[in-house]
């Protein structure tokens, strides 16, 4: 009997087809899942991954009320014209205090994992004001009315506490800042001392969308302005001992 005349004993009998089929899947299955079980960490730890400030935590808020996700993605994948085009890709730890992840699944605009420095504060105010007055050709919406929308860090700690039952380390030091160093952040002629202690002295501290008063655009551009910035890739190497 030819292996083929015997494999079609299986097909075309149902029960057999059914056992056979399971046996496939779970070794299939255990081969992928009982790695997960021995492994510490499936993250690498990176240095330079920090937990987001309060004032990045409630840009990133904003962004995914927004709904920029819909447009943008926030991963790079390890292939070279992506590479190419916005930098080294995105390590597992880059997300780690995401939550949820905003890696994304549709790029009608560029990828933003490592916009961060990439433009000044003004190009970020006149781009979200009007796309169109930057990029002539964009079909990215208006939202010139975060400027207008002042913010107090009135639900931060909340925010705060929330992301810790989900495991982002924030401290009951930081918490019990929150407040202050979410206004200082924005706010250059402020004591930011603690802030940069709590979260380390790579923190941008500035105005800004340039106007008085922290609006929702100074919390939104301080987020995007973080994207990507945290790690130092000059010095960075894989750990391949993993
Ligand atoms: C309808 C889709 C769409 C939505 C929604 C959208 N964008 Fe965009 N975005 C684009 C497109 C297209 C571009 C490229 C053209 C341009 O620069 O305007 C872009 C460009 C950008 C850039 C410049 C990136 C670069 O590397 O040049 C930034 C930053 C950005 N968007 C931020 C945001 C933020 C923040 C939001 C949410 C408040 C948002 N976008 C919502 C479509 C969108």
């Amino acid at each position: 009997m030819a292996l083929i005349d015997k494999h079609s004993v299986i097909e075309r009998n149902a029960t057999l087809l059914l056992i056979f089929a399971l046996i496939v899947v779970s070794i299939g299955g255990i081969v992928e899942i009982a790695p997960l079980f021995y492994l510490q960490n499936t993250i690498e730890k990176v240095e330079g991954m920090r937990p987001y400030t309060p004032l990045e935590l409630t840009g990133r808020d904003i962004y995914i009320r927004e709904g920029c996700y819909v447009c943008h993605s926030q991963m790079i994948r390890p292939m070279r014209d992506e590479v190419e085009r916005y930098g080294h890709y995105s390590l597992a730890a880059e997300s780690m205090y995401d939550h949820p992840f905003q890696w994304g699944s549709k790029r009608t605009g560029p990828d933003l994992a490592r916009v961060g420095g990439r433009y000044s504060d003004d190009w970020h105010v006149d781009h979200l004001t009007n796309p169109q007055s930057v990029v002539p050709e964009s079909v990215m919406p208006k939202y010139g009315f975060l400027k207008r929308q002042l913010i107090d860090g009135k639900y931060i700690e909340d925010l705060m506490k929330t992301h810790r039952i989900v495991g982002v380390p924030y401290t009951d030091e930081m918490i019990e800042n929150a407040k202050a160093d979410f206004a200082a952040q924005a706010d250059p002629d402020s004591d930011y001392d603690g802030l940069i202690e709590r979260y380390g002295d790579k923190v941008q501290v500035r105005n800004f969308d340039g106007q008085p008063g922290i609006s929702e655009m100074d919390a939104l551009i301080a987020y995007l302005q973080m994207l990507g910035t945290l790690v130092d890739f000059s010095t960075f190497t894989p750990d391949a001992s993993r």
